[in-house]
């Protein structure tokens, strides 16, 4: 590991004299000892900064962090739009290696001075999802590409920085009928957000050459896991199924997905993040490629719900240019950093299922509540 000049060497034996020359032996015993164990911390600790923690992505990878490596400590820069929620990270909020900065990533004051202290920066704040772009691309413009383009200024600044990783996707090479995609195919993205998150690689590689960052990035295919944002097509599907409303599958259902459970995309990051190259892209693929008509037979057969709650919807509003099929070959990571997901599809995906059980519960109490509530106000 990379570390500046100074913190080798964090005070100076005149420094120690000033402090302690009217100090008892035993105080300066004390001193001493108290300074030995901070440097040794200070050497130890290895800062782990990442945007976007209180996302579906980003708070697994956080808790990874703060669970696998003990001398870990985790800052967290999130701006907390409307995907994120801090609650995701309930369980290690306490934590004393874990901080919190509520910021936008583009607002450089705020960030700079967390930025100086990273030894590895993980960027995964974006606007994710695609009919968002469709219907208002500004705020995809602004986050994933403004933003990625302020963090790369200000770790132009980060005297120690070992790392930068840029979470990217299988989306901006666009659709594949067939084959896979390889880390230096062409980027031809076809909705909004592919084509912000594909500005946003572009200019994380370019400050690679021109201004020797250590970059690094990734792109995966389709995550699944706990804590996904309810407008996501697994959350969608649980929580219709359950309440007994249709499951809306975009045009004929035939559109092919790869899944990765979220914490295999985090133990591959994580695996980047300290042994990949600067200057490298790395995919990060499950095994399990399959429709959405299949994705939706597999929910309601583990709801024990009937296949009929499935109805095909026109896309051509909602997502003109829907791309048939994504796929990539992540056998460079595979090989080269000894990577591999563990996390078997039907399990996971069983677990997933019923991790959304209790929100779609309280969901369809509040949708309720609500009803009732504009039932009584128009009688009234
Ligand atoms: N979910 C997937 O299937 C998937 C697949 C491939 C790649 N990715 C990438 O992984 C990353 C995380 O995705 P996710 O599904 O966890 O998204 P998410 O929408 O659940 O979380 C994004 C987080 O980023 C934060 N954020 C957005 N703009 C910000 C800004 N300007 N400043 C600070 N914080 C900001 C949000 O508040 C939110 O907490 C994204 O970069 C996405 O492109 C996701």
């Amino acid at each position: 590991m990379k570390y500046e000049k100074n913190r080798l060497f964090p005070f100076q034996t005149s420094d120690f004299a000033l402090q302690t020359s009217e100090l008892t032996p035993l105080g300066k015993f004390c001193v001493l000892f108290t300074t030995i164990v901070r440097y040794n911390m200070s050497v130890m600790s290895e800062y782990v900064l990442v945007t976007g923690g209180c996302g579906f992505i980003g708070s697994h990878f956080v808790r990874l962090q703060l669970q696998n490596y003990p001398q870990v400590k985790v800052i967290n820069i999130d701006k907390l739009g409307y995907s994120s929620d801090p609650a995701r990270l309930r369980d290690v909020a306490h934590d004393p290696r874990y901080t919190f900065i509520k910021a936008d990533i583009r607002d450089k004051s705020k960030v700079l001075k967390a930025l100086k202290r990273a030894d590895f920066i993980v960027n995964f704040a974006a606007e994710t999802h695609v009919d968002n772009s469709i219907k208002n691309p500004v705020p995809f413009i602004e986050s994933n590409i403004l933003g990625t383009f302020q963090l790369l200024e200000g770790v132009r600044m980060c005297p120690r920085l070992v790392k930068f990783v840029q979470v990217s996707t299988d989306e901006v090479y666009g659709p594949i009928l067939d084959g896979y995609f390889k880390e230096d195919a062409p980027l031809r993205p076809s909705n909004p957000y592919s084509a912000s998150k594909a500005a946003a690689d572009s200019l994380a590689y370019s400050y690679f050459v021109t201004h020797r960052l250590p970059v690094t990035i990734t792109r995966t295919t389709n995550n699944y896991g706990s804590g996904q944002f309810p407008e996501k097509v697994i959350p969608v599907f649980v929580k219709n199924a359950l309440a007994g409303r249709p499951l809306p599958v975009y045009g004929d259902g035939l559109h092919k997905r790869c899944w990765i459970h979220a914490r295999d995309h985090c133990s591959a990051i994580d695996l980047v993040m300290r042994k990949g190259i600067a200057g490298e892209i790395y995919h990060v693929a499950g095994d399990t490629e399959i429709t959405n008509l299949e994705l939706a037979k597999i929910i309601v057969g583990h709801l024990g719900k009937p296949e009929t709650l499935i109805r095909f919807i026109d896309d051509f509003n909602v997502r003109p240019g829907h791309d048939r099929r994504y796929s990539l070959d992540a056998s460079k990571i595979r090989s080269q950093l000894g990577w591999k997901p563990v996390v078997d599809f039907e399990k996971g995906i069983r677990e997933t299922v019923d991790s959304y059980k209790p929100e779609a519960a309280s969901f369809e109490h509040n949708r309720h509540k609500t009803k009732r509530r504009l039932a009584c106000a128009s009688a009234a």
